[in-house]
C-alpha cells in the first residue's frame, strides 16, 4: 500500500509515520507537511533514510501542488492529520486555521476524487462535540452526541468533518473520520499542556494552570492512537465514524500534581493563570464503538504513559530546547506575560 500522511513532522503525524514506517516494511508512507512552526524534521530524522519513506514540504492548501503529488505518485490511502491544533493559537488568530483545517481538507478531497483512492481517513478531534458538564460523570461523548464547537480550532476541524461526510454522500468517496481525545507522549510541541509543563518545570520555571485547573480532559498516550487509525484504515468501515478514548479522564491540576511528582517538585510550582476564554469544561470519550467493531482499546494506562512521556523528554532535551530557543519565545511572551 502506498499511504500518504499530511503533517507527518507534527506530534501525532510524526509517531504515525514511526509506527507505520517500522511496522509495515512492504508499504511505502509518503509524508507531506508544510513545516509550519510545529513541524520538525528532527521528529522525522530516525526515519528519514528508510526505504520505505519519501518526505514532501508541500501545503495542503496548494491545489496545484498536492494534485501534482498525488498524480505522481498515485496513493492507496491518505490520512491527513496536517491541521492548525493549537486552540489558544485559534483565538489569538483564526484565520490560518480556517485556511488550513477546512480549505486544505477539501483540496485533499478533490485531489482524491480526481485520482482515485481507496480510502481518505480525516483525523479529527473530540472538541468538535463541545463539551460536558463537570457535574455529570455519567455522560459521555459518543458518534450521535451533536457537534456543538466552542473554539475557532474545534469550529474550523468540525466543518472539515461535515466535508468529508458531503463527499461521503455526494461523490461516495471512501472515508473514514475519528475523533480522539487528548493525546501525549513524544514529540509533543512545548505549547501544550503537558510537554509545557514538563519543559517549564526542568527549566526551572512554574507551571501556569488555567483557571483553577477544574477543567477535565481525556488522555491517551499518543502510540495507542497511531494503532487505532491503522486499524480503521485497514479494517474500518468507509462513510463511519470513531472515536477513540479510554477513560482516561484527570482534572489539569491532577495532571500538574503527577507531572510535578514524578520531576520530584512541589506544588508551590503551581501558579493559577487567568482562564482560557470559552475554556471547554470536561471532554470525555465514549470509545464503545471502535472496541466493538475494531476491538481496540488503549494499552498504555496513564500512570505508565506519563512516566515514559517524561522519561523521553528528559532523554531528548535537545528536541524540545531547540524549539523554546525560536521563535517560541515570542508566542510565549505574547500567551502568558501578565496573565
Ligand atoms: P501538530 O500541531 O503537532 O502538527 C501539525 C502538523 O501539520 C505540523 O507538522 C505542521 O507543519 C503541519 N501543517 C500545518 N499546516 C499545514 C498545511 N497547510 N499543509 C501541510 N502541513 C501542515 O498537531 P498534532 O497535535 O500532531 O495534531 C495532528 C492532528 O490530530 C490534527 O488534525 C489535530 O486536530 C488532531 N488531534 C490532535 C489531538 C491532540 O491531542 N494533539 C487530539 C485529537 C485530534
Ligand atoms: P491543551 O494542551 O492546549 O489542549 P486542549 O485545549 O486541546 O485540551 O490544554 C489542555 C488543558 O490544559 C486545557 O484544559 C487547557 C489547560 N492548559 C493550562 O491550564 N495551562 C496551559 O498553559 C495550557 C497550554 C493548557
Amino acid at each position: 500500500m502506498k499511504i500518504i500522511v499530511t503533517g507527518g513532522a507534527g506530534f501525532i503525524g510524526g509517531n504515525f509515520c514511526h509506527y507505520m514506517v517500522n511496522t509495515y516494511p512492504e508499504d511505502s508512507i509518503i509524508c507531506v507537511d508544510k513545516l509550519t512552526y510545529a513541524g520538525n524534521m528532527e521528529t522525522l530524522a530516525p526515519i528519514m533514510e528508510k526505504d520505505n519513506f519519501t518526505f514532501y514540504k508541500t501545503d495542503i492548501a496548494d491545489r496545484t501542488a498536492i494534485f501534482e503529488l498525488f498524480q505522481k505518485e498515485h496513493p492507496d490511502v491518505v490520512v491527513n492529520f496536517a491541521a492548525e491544533s493549537h486552540v489558544d493559537r485559534s483565538i489569538l488568530d483564526p484565520a490560518v486555521f480556517l485556511r488550513t483545517n477546512i480549505l486544505g481538507t477539501g483540496v485533499l478531497l478533490d485531489a482524491c476524487r480526481e485520482y482515485g483512492i481507496k480510502r481518505y481517513h480525516q483525523v479529527s478531534t473530540d472538541e468538535v462535540y463541545g463539551d460536558l458538564p463537570l457535574d455529570r460523570p455519567d455522560l459521555f461523548f459518543t458518534e450521535e452526541t451533536p457537534l456543538h464547537t466552542s473554539s475557532p480550532y474545534s469550529a474550523s476541524k468540525a466543518s472539515a468533518d461535515l466535508l468529508v461526510l458531503a463527499y461521503v454522500r455526494t461523490y461516495k468517496l471512501p472515508c473514514t473520520i475519528s475523533r480522539c481525545s487528548n493525546n501525549y507522549g513524544p514529540y509533543h510541541f512545548p505549547e501544550k499542556f503537558i510537554p509545557l509543563m514538563i519543559a517549564n518545570v526542568l527549566n526551572g520555571k512554574k507551571i501556569p494552570v488555567y483557571g483553577k485547573g477544574e477543567n477535565v480532559r481525556d488522555w491517551l498516550f499518543v502510540e495507542d492512537h497511531c494503532i487505532a487509525i491503522d486499524q480503521i484504515i485497514r479494517k474500518g468501515t468507509a462513510g463511519e465514524i470513531y472515536n477513540i478514548g479510554g477513560h482516561n479522564e484527570r482534572t489539569n491540576l491532577e495532571v500538574a500534581k503527577t507531572v510535578l511528582h514524578e520531576l520530584g517538585k512541589g506544588e508551590d510550582f503551581i501558579e493559577y493563570v487567568t482562564d482560557r476564554p470559552g475554556h471547554d469544561r470536561r471532554y470525555a470519550i465514549d470509545p464503545a464503538k471502535i472496541h466493538r467493531e475494531l476491538g481496540w482499546l488503549p494499552k498504555t494506562p496513564f500512570e505508565e504513559g506519563i512516566k515514559k512521556t517524561i522519561a523521553w523528554y528528559l532523554e531528548n532535551r535537545g528536541w524540545w530546547e531547540n524549539i523554546i530557543s525560536g521563535e517560541y519565545q515570542n508566542y510565549y511572551e505574547t500567551m502568558y506575560h501578565n496573565r
